[in-house]
């Protein structure tokens, strides 16, 4: 069975494009073999087709997971996400996974959250002057709302305390190189190794998330998400063991962290060269923050593939594709579609303003079908309160020549950090 046509340039050489120019690749991709198109990384032993037609996006994402698992292009992630971790399920027990995830991000609990994301987001961003490397300062804030919020963190030296070793632990991941080395040779050769570093890393992390279970178990209450994930219970009436919810916890985090710090980062990078669109950011329209939220999220993904593996052959968009590929909705390509967004590259916000529907396979920043993200509704919010907050800075580019996206781990960042000028 053949697959479609892609870049003939040797896996390594693919790998470093991806990596170090995610956008210019895939657009010359595109540019050159169409939809769909077939690309060899290191990142999966597999060659992955990558898709962004609304129509085959819809198709990947409606795939049984029977046939094309998920959790398995995670498995990298096993060290750290625990065997209980969400990302790593596929079919009934992900979803029951997922309904126990979910439910706290949705209604009352969610809308309590807002009024501190607000005010961590004010408090951050009142300290800027001068030179800011955003994506830098949203990591800080992404994470401390992810402690106070989702950990439930309640004083400074617990938020401090858990941070310090969640950024020793992550520093260990963020790295692609590092973490495929890592996972190539998954050999402990003695802690100043990196896999070494990395597993005492995550055991004084363990140890730290467990104590807090702990003490949140002795002591229950509060309005954080742990809390809310303490109260949960099986069909069976079971509640989860103290691993589970450590697994959970970190599940959120690695989900919501950088993501949500790379998003924000690129928010910074694009108001500070549309002036007039930070302009009427200030006017305090809620119709438009969101139009703002939408169009960063589009024009610049965090995530740029939601990919699966494929275990039966099947056919996606009238194309038969043998097991053992990997098949990916590409979110980037899927959101920079020329027939579907005109003049798809420009940071447009108004274009959410004027009532045209788009298809919703065609805004797809958080993927699609079972897997679509579980914490979407809080990562808008937390969206449009930083962004909120931003509306009163007075912020312009350090250089004017817009900022190239390159790979962090698993998100796509300006490759500057989105670096602004704050007066
Ligand atoms: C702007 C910020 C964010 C973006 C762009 C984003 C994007 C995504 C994407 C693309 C996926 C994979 C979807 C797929 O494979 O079809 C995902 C999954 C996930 N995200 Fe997010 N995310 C963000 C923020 C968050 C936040 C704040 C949380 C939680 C606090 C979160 C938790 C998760 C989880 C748990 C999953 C796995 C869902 C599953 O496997 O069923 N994300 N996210």
């Amino acid at each position: 069975m053949e697959l479609p046509a892609g870049p003939r340039a040797p896996a390594l050489w693919q790998t470093v494009a991806w990596m170090v120019r995610p956008a210019a690749f895939l657009r010359r991709i595109h540019g050159r073999f169409g939809d769909p198109v077939t690309i060899r990384t290191f990142w999966t032993e597999e060659p992955m087709v990558l898709f962004s037609h609304p129509n085959a996006v819809r198709e990947v994402f409606q795939l049984d997971p029977a046939i094309a698992p998920a959790g398995e292009s995670w498995e990298f992630l096993r060290p750290f996400a625990g065997p209980h971790s969400i990302l790593l399920l596929d079919g009934d027990p992900h979803l029951r996974e997922r309904r126990l995830l979910q439910r706290p991000f949705h209604g009352e609990r969610m809308r309590q959250f807002r009024p501190m994301v607000a005010e961590l987001a004010q408090r951050e961003l009142g300290t800027w002057r001068g030179r800011v490397v955003t994506l830098e300062r949203m990591r800080q804030l992404t994470l401390e709302i992810i402690l106070r919020v989702v950990f439930g963190a309640r004083t400074e030296a617990e938020v401090a305390q858990l941070g310090g070793v969640i950024e020793d632990t992550l520093e260990g991941v963020r790295s692609l190189p590092r973490v495929l080395a890592m996972v190539v040779v998954r050999r402990d050769f003695g802690p100043r190794s990196p896999w070494g570093r990395f597993r005492a890393a995550v055991e004084r992390f363990d140890a730290l998330l467990l104590d807090l279970v702990a003490r949140r178990r002795s002591h229950p209450g509060g309005d954080s998400l742990l809390s809310a994930l303490l109260e949960q219970r099986d069909e069976d009436g079971g509640a989860p063991t103290d691993q589970h919810i450590r697994d959970q916890l970190v599940a959120l985090l690695v989900g919501g962290h950088d993501s949500s710090a790379a998003s924000l980062a690129w928010a910074f990078e694009r108001l500070a060269r549309h002036p007039a669109v930070h302009a009427r950011l200030a006017d305090g329209d809620s119709a438009y923050l969101d139009a703002v939220v939408k169009e960063v999220m589009r024009v610049r993904p965090a995530l740029t593939i939601a990919p699966r593996r494929l275990l039966e052959p099947v056919a996606i968009a009238g194309r038969a594709l043998p097991a053992g590929v990997q098949v990916a909705a590409c979110l980037w390509l899927a959101m920079r579609r020329e027939d579907l967004w005109p003049c798809a590259g420009a940071f447009w916000p108004e274009r959410w303003l004027e009532g045209s529907k788009s298809d919703p396979m065609a805004w797809i920043p958080f993927g699609g079908g079972v897997r679509r993200c579980a914490g979407a509704p809080f990562a808008e919010m937390e969206m449009r309160e930083v962004l909120r907050a931003a509306a009163k800075l007075n912020i312009r580019p350090v250089r004017a020549e817009a900022e190239h996206a390159r790979r962090s781990m698993l998100v796509v960042v300006p490759d500057r950090g989105g670096e602004v000028l704050v007066r």
